[in-house]
């Protein structure tokens, strides 16, 4: 980890993530409405497809990964105790009480845009509320840790104090990537580590940061259909995901919405 080089994007590279970025983040505002009780995740994701085709984009999911077990469906959408990759499926169908985190990445004009949030299907347990809530706001402190000069490490550092601070432990076995042009490149970005170490953050650098927090044991165990990752102990998982640009003095949210 860490070996390979961390390009450096252009502004005229970044302009186009910001681009990508936005139709992802206007997806998921797209898709919100959606996530109801008897709804299926295929009902979503073929209204993902659809979206994205209208736009001139196109879906990174669809076809990614190995050629003998490729990605079949346009989103992820991982409920409950998955923790991510799930595969929409129309036999699955949304229940009251469930949390379902669907993680989009349009393509346009061939830069990525990689976003997730999880939401709540009708009214949510107080335990999964809780869950959800601090999942979002290790995020915002991971991202607020981004600036010229700091370290990777200082990211991973400002989640995992906060999850484990609140009862809950951060996935290890999946992790934030650098983005561009491709989908998952250098730098790895943990959601768990120590403050001080690490490659040094500089303007240009994009990446992702996609905390999976979840209530039990950080260990995941990965179903047969080689994608979807669930909690070895059954219990919830959260996510919430964005892409970010080092900045001169700091950090831009490329899939928040302007
Ligand atoms: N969007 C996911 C991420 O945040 C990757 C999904 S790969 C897929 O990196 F093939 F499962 F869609
Ligand atoms: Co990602
Ligand atoms: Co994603």
């Amino acid at each position: 980890m860490g070996r390979e080089q961390i390009t450096l994007l252009s502004r005229r590279e970044i302009d186009k993530m910001r681009q990508a970025g936005q139709l992802a983040a206007e997806l998921l505002d797209y898709l919100a409405p959606m996530v109801k009780p008897g709804v299926s995740t295929l009902e979503i994701n073929d209204e993902a497809e659809r979206w994205t085709q209208a736009r001139g984009a196109k879906s990174a999911p669809l076809g990614y990964g190995p050629k003998n077990n490729p990605f079949t469906r346009s989103i992820c959408t991982s409920v409950n105790e998955v923790i991510c990759h799930g595969i929409p499926n129309a036999k699955q169908i949304l229940q009251d009480g469930d949390i379902i985190n669907i993680d989009v990445t349009p393509i346009l004009d061939g830069y990525h845009g990689d976003t997730s949030r999880t939401f709540f299907v009708g009214t949510p347990s107080p335990e999964a509320k809780r869950l959800v809530e601090v999942t979002e706001e290790c995020l915002r402190r991971g991202i607020a840790a981004v600036k010229p000069g700091a370290k990777i490490g200082d990211i991973g550092a400002a989640i995992q104090e906060y999850a484990e601070a609140n009862g809950y432990s951060v996935v290890r076995d999946f992790v934030g990537h650098g983005i561009s042009h491709v989908f998952h490149t250098a730098p790895q970005i943990p959601h768990y580590g120590t403050r001080g170490k690490g490659k040094r953050l500089k303007p240009g650098m994009v990446f992702t940061i996609e905390p999976m927090i979840n209530q039990g044991t950080w260990e995941a165990v990965m179903l047969d259909d080689g994608w979807t990752a669930i909690t070895a102990d059954g219990k919830l998982s959260a996510q919430f995901e964005h892409t970010v640009a080092v900045t001169k003095d700091g950090v831009e949210i490329l899939t928040l919405r302007n």
